[in-house]
């Protein structure tokens, strides 16, 4: 059985048959009807979503299958029947979950039962399916993944992480700004030891974009951070990707996002209209590469 629960679930070769994939079902929408043919998959969210909710949603329906969307505070989940209880339940019913969480340990707990396949649509550490559909966007414009230079411009969180293990198949090159206290998580710098993949760790922004290709930033403050977001808006100010900052990089960078954006914060809105066809082709790759995990998830690739 497989779940995608961090991007170390794929091998090379998969990592690069889903990008190719992806391509394939950007040029042409209902590529595979049947691929679901029966299955039904349920959509379980913790948290808010709009773009993993509903690209999600529409890629079940262009395969063919059927989708459900759960809020986890509407099932008995929310009023303390265990997650192994529920994931045994719900496997008795539906062929697959994407959950979004936050906590990785319990989407592992999910996942090492192995009685239904599992995707993670964002967790506390990680959110491999935007960093899918990111390497897919850089790739779809014609990019050699291998000789780019990704900075990313604030706190090393989920999608940081997950970017950073798809570098590993990749061979980007990854450097990143991050204010003192905000270190890459223990379990993320084990794996990037493991496969000996560096990350250029600055302070100053500046330094950090200096050769890059890419710049790409997230929120200041993500979901269930919300208590310290005054804080965070403090402390993050100076990681600001603004017009300023871009002087500093080289004249044919591109900025990222993998949104919800908040404009005036983590990205001005100059930057953001000036990205804006990045960005969005961003938000759409999910819909494409999410088409290829769920073939994968089934065997299908
Ligand atoms: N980028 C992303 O996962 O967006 P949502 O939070 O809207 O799903
Ligand atoms: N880091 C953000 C990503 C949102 C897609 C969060 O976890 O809220």
């Amino acid at each position: 059985m497989r779940h995608l629960i961090h991007l170390m679930n794929l091998n090379q070769d998969e990592f690069f048959s889903l990008l190719k994939r992806g391509v394939e079902f950007k040029k042409n929408r209902l590529l595979n009807p049947n691929a679901l043919k029966n299955k039904s998959i349920a959509l379980l969210f913790e948290k808010a979503s709009t773009r993993t909710r509903i690209s999600f949603s529409i890629a079940i329906q262009e395969l063919g299958g059927h989708y459900l969307v759960l809020h986890a505070n509407e099932l008995q989940l929310g009023r303390g029947e265990t997650i192994e209880d529920t994931t045994n339940v719900l496997s008795r019913y539906l062929d697959g979950i994407m959950i979004r969480t936050d906590s990785q340990k319990k989407l592992e707990i999910m996942a090492n039962l192995n009685v239904i396949p599992v995707i993670n649509g964002l967790s506390d550490l990680f959110h491999p399916c935007q960093a899918l559909a990111d390497y897919m966007t850089l790739y779809d414009m014609g990019m050699d993944l291998s000789k780019l230079e990704l900075a990313f411009i604030g706190e090393p969180n989920n999608v940081f992480n997950s970017l950073v293990l798809g570098s590993i198949f990749t061979q980007t090159k990854i450097s990143i700004a991050a204010p003192e206290g905000f270190d890459i998580h223990p379990r993320v710098k084990e794996i990037l030891k493991k496969f000996n993949k560096e990350v250029r760790i600055y302070k100053d922004p500046k330094e950090a974009v200096k050769n890059a290709d890419v710049i790409y930033t997230d929120v200041w403050v993500s979901m269930g951070q919300e208590k310290e977001a005054d804080i965070r808006k403090k402390i993050f100010q100076p990681y600001s990707v603004n017009l300023e900052l871009l002087k500093y990089a080289p004249k044919h960078v591109i900025v990222m996002h993998c949104l919800p954006a908040h404009r005036g914060e983590e990205i001005t809105n100059e930057v953001m209209d000036k990205f804006s066809s990045v960005i969005f082709q961003q938000a759409e790759n999910r819909l494409h590469v999410q088409k290829a995990i769920l073939e994968w998830i089934y065997y299908l690739i």
